[in-house]
């Protein structure tokens, strides 16, 4: 029986980047089943809840989700629930997806692309494994309400021991296959949290005597990343440092179009890990709809769900190795033309195409 492949293009770009990554993925394997169903604001505009519920069922019999992008400037001020944001909120809730690995590599040839010196940039090559279920997102009360006649609002950070156990051991796997170092990013000089954090992670570092473990306050590792990028192997934090960081690193290369994610959790398929994969990269209306979005981290995002959810790395890496040569050969996209004249989002994705090898 052929494997389906949930495709939420959501909103944006997310549809143009989306569309040529299924393109390359049915490419190399035609046996898949890709299903699309609406998310996002595409949803509410429709009188649909963001997730709605035939994206529900598709995500529900899917080997795995590859996800567009959420957000749409018409629904800032809405409550969350009536937010495109909602639909990525529940699904990473309900399906547990709770480690987010975000790899950031600088392209040969894209060096100078970086709003840093090439020099700080070269051989860059790092992996943000971000908790993705707890924290500041989920914990509880989170509300606005009003208390004697002000308005206030609150959100709350919350983390149990296993939840950071669980990804702390993804950070040291990960670092195992790799340079085999993790920095572990808290604020622990303030918050209880990352007290807890902390103590959590030392404790898996046992278990790992071959990793080497470092700790960072989130503050001085915004700064280290700009400073001496390169140093970095596995960063593992919480929700929303993750989130900071990971865009501030995903930048160092010059544009957020080139960096996928994926998000696995504990649900298992017959084919491999169920996940969901997407580009680190929001939705970016103001380019929206006009074919000049890079559609890379979206490609590479395919190629991360061969690799966990289909267990099929030779492909993943086909897809890797046809973006690099894309690249080398000096293909590029508007937002990183030098010389050449940019491709479209078509032209780019034709241009992997041509390289599969
Ligand atoms: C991300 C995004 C999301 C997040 C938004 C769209 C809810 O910024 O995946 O990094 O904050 O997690
Ligand atoms: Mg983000």
């Amino acid at each position: 029986m052929s494997d389906t492949i949930a495709i939420l293009p959501g909103d944006g770009i997310g549809p143009e980047v989306t569309r040529a990554a299924v393109r390359v993925l049915t490419q190399v394997r035609p046996d898949l089943t890709c299903e699309q169903a609406v998310v996002g604001g595409a949803a509410l505009r429709a009188g649909m809840p963001a997730l709605s519920g035939q994206a529900r069922v598709l995500c529900d019999r899917s080997a795995g989700i590859l996800f567009g992008s959420v957000g749409l400037p018409e629904f800032d001020g809405k409550p969350l629930a009536e937010r495109p944001e909602y639909a990525l909120f529940l699904l990473r809730r309900d399906y547990e997806l709770y480690a987010n690995v975000r790899p950031v590599r600088v392209f040969p040839g894209l060096e100078d692309a970086s709003s840093l010196k090439a020099e700080l940039v070269r051989g860059l090559d790092l992996v943000v494994v971000r908790e993705l279920t707890g924290g500041i997102y989920y914990g509880q009360p989170k509300e606005q309400r009003v208390v004697d006649g002000i308005e206030e609002a609150v959100d709350t950070m919350l983390y149990r021991a296993p939840e950071i156990e669980r990804i702390a051991r993804v950070a040291f796997e990960l670092a195992r296959t790799r340079r085999k170092r993790v920095t572990s990013v808290d604020k622990q000089n303030i918050l209880e949290t990352s007290r807890l954090w902390r103590r959590v992670v030392e404790r898996v570092a046992r278990e790992y005597p071959d990793v080497a473990l470092d700790h960072l306050l989130v503050d001085n590792a915004a700064m280290q990343l700009v400073r001496r990028p390169a140093d970095f192997d596995v960063i593992v934090t919480e929700n929303m440092f993750g989130d900071i960081l990971s865009d501030e690193a995903a930048i160092l290369t010059g544009s957020i179009g080139t960096l996928p994610s994926a998000s696995l959790g504990t649900k298992r398929t017959a084919s491999g890990q169920f996940g969901l994969y997407e580009p680190i990269s929001g939705s970016a209306p103001d380019i929206a709809g006009q074919g000049i979005a890079n559609p890379t981290a979206a490609i590479l995002s395919a190629a991360m769900l061969l690799r966990h959810s289909l267990n099929d790395d030779a492909n993943a890496q086909r897809i890797e190795r046809a973006v690099e040569r894309a690249y080398a050969l000096g293909a590029r996209t508007a937002e990183l033309a030098s010389e050449t004249p940019p491709l479209g989002t078509d032209a780019f994705a034709a241009t992997v195409l041509a390289n599969l090898r």
